[in-house]
């Protein structure tokens, strides 16, 4: 082959694609679809101060976005240069990236969106002369004066007319309907200073006044209803606030789900986020559904890189880790709160400040009978046919001892117990509020070290099938840790000698022989999975049951203990330790209000 001839072909290979080309495929990064250029629309009218925002779309937008604000607006001049690609009032340089805040920073959506649709843009600025611009297939057609009031309207017809292959990929106008919908949701639960109207097919969709907190701002999207069904979150972690609602774990599964992310005021996605906040509902909810959740997360701007995604749909944290621990701690923190717990009716009632006699609040553990003296209870020293216990390490921590206000008790049907607060009435779960007692205080156990057993004065045999034994070999240091000394003892038998001693009414040997037979055929991943199943189980088969009569000094041990946990209303297998129903739902109930 001769020198020339490779030289024709390198030449025919490359090749400066015209402006044009380039712009198309430059814009087919930034917008993918209706809703993309819905949301640089509206976040260029935030950009621009509106408080007001307008959205008209047809078809799903595939015939029209219109998005009209009441902004600073753009004069003849400002308006043919924001046409330009790389044209932005926002940044001046590349330093400027670091800490944006404003939506916009590229100069790229205009041109982008101008580059395969029909634009018109109407525009003015205060006390100055509107201006009209046409564009078409990004070529500015036509400029005239126009009157209108200060601020900016937008208007996008047919989107990729010009771009054949990207129109064939349209879906059709429920799906990208569906998709505007979301991302102007999106911004509305941003931005929630904003008014927002949008109408679709002639319909309005949505009309938001500005709200005053995200509560309010969801009653005004999805109703009063769906906004009771959360609690709030809020939580510090060094330099990271996180802050929103998280779905109460009883309500769960029950609704379509919602989520929505903020990263310093930008709605993002990011799987690794929500996982970290899901993981904070273990053992509150059933495995299989997942919660609604309403996060925004605060940080320092040099924390976290927006400039990673063409259409800013992620952002890249500097240290992804300790901020999705701060998620998870955050959620676990709304989740221990009393207004977690799951009511009769709703929650519209509520006060969702813990009162002072809340559940959530650090306990002293000690409980004293009508007589002063320690109540033997279901953490005392039990006075039967084990020796008796020399330190209770299985009781709840001590270091607060600040003692707690233990309302009245009642018992019903030997299941429940009821007490009243200020806001309604609360039934306790005996079982399933001793499970969660008990699973905590073996988790502790498990983490930090051994909790001291009690010698059985006759050691016992336990014959265990196959799959037991496999369970008792796998589960044998942990059970060792919990207090069970037990040694195989040839064959499929055990030897036990000492068991722990969580309550007098513990029947160990049984619970043992219970917990190998539910955790036959477990295959967990980690450590961590096995401790936590192994003490769920021996919590589950260790706490009271449903029909066992408590003593009123048990009753308060039990309030107390529960006070003490980190999950008060929340058993360890999904389902509610507590639930509450207002005074406000009962009058409605029994027609006072
Ligand atoms: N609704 C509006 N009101 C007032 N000015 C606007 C409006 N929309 C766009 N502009 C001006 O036009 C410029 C270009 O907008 P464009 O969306 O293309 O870029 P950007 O917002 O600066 O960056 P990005 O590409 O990241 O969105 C903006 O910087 C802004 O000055
Ligand atoms: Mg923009």
């Amino acid at each position: 082959m001769s020198a020339s001839g490779a030289e024709v072909r390198r030449a025919a290979r490359i090749a400066v694609l015209p402006s044009a080309v380039a712009d198309q495929i430059a814009a087919g990064e930034v917008v993918e679809r209706p809703a993309s250029a819905i949301k640089e629309l509206v976040e260029n009218a935030l950009d621009a101060g509106a408080t007001t925002i307008e959205v008209t779309l047809e078809e799903g937008g595939r015939s029209l976005i219109r998005v009209s604000d009441d902004g600073c607006g753009m004069d003849r001049d400002e308006l043919l240069l924001a046409l330009e690609r790389h044209a932005t009032s926002k940044i001046r340089s590349a330093a400027d990236l670091v800490g944006v805040t404003s939506f916009g920073f590229r100069g790229e959506a205009l041109p982008a969106i101008a580059s395969v649709s029909r634009l018109e843009i109407a525009s003015a600025i205060e006390g100055g002369d509107g201006t009209l611009v046409r564009v078409a297939g990004g070529s500015v057609t036509d400029v005239s004066q126009t009157a209108r009031r200060t601020g900016t309207t937008v208007s996008v017809g047919q989107l990729f007319y010009n771009v054949p292959a990207r129109l064939k990929f349209l879906r059709g106008a429920r799906s990208e309907w569906r998709a505007a919908a979301e991302s102007l949701i999106a911004t509305a639960l941003c931005r929630r200073d904003l008014r927002l109207g949008v109408t679709h097919d002639g319909k309005s969709a949505l009309t938001l006044p500005p709200a005053s907190s995200m509560r309010a701002r969801v009653a005004g999207i999805w109703g009063g209803a769906f906004a009771e069904r959360f609690i709030e979150a809020d939580d510090v972690s060094g330099p990271v606030h996180i802050c929103g609602l998280v779905e109460r774990p009883a309500d769960v599964g029950t609704a379509s789900r919602r989520i929505f992310l903020s990263v310093n005021g930008r709605p993002v996605r990011d799987a690794g986020m929500v996982r970290a906040a899901e993981s904070a509902y273990r053992s509150t909810i059933v495995p299989g559904v997942r919660p609604s959740l309403l996060l925004e997360i605060v940080l320092p701007a040099d924390a976290v890189d927006v400039n990673v995604h063409p259409a800013k749909a992620e952002v890249r944290f500097h240290d992804r880790w300790s901020i999705e621990r701060a998620v998870e701690r955050a959620v676990r923190k709304a989740l221990g709160e009393p207004s977690s717990a799951a009511f009769v009716g709703g929650a519209r009632s509520w006060t969702y400040t813990p009162s002072p006699a809340s559940l959530a609040q650090p306990v002293d553990v000690e409980v004293l009978d009508s007589r002063g003296a320690p109540a033997e209870g279901l953490f005392s020293a039990p006075p039967n046919a084990y020796a008796p216990a020399t330190t209770d390490a299985l009781a709840p921590d001590r270091a607060d001892s600040r003692p707690v206000d233990v309302p009245p008790l009642v018992q019903l049907r030997r299941t429940y117990l009821m007490f009243e607060r200020n806001d309604g009435v609360v039934l306790i779960d005996q079982h399933s509020a001793h499970e969660r007692i008990l699973f905590e205080q073996f988790m502790n156990v498990l983490e930090r070290g051994a909790a001291p057993s009690q010698r059985l004065l006759f050691p016992a045999t336990l014959h265990l099938g196959p799959a037991e034994g496999d369970a008792f070999e796998s589960n044998r240091e942990a059970l060792t840790l919990l207090g069970f000394e037990v040694e195989p003892f040839g064959g499929h038998s055990i030897i036990v000698s000492a068991v722990p001693m969580p309550h007098p009414r513990f029947d160990a040997l049984r619970c043992l022989r219970d917990t190998l037979d539910a955790l036959t055929g477990d295959r967990l991943p980690s450590t961590a999975a096995r401790h936590e199943r192994l003490a769920a189980t021996v919590a589950c088969k260790a706490a009271i049951k449903g029909g066992d009569t408590l003593s009123q000094a048990e009753m308060q041990a039990l309030y107390i203990g529960l006070a003490a946990t980190t999950l008060p209303a929340h058993d360890v297998h999904g389902r509610s330790t507590i639930v509450q129903i207002t005074w406000d739902e009962l009058d409605r109930r029994f027609g006072r209000k």
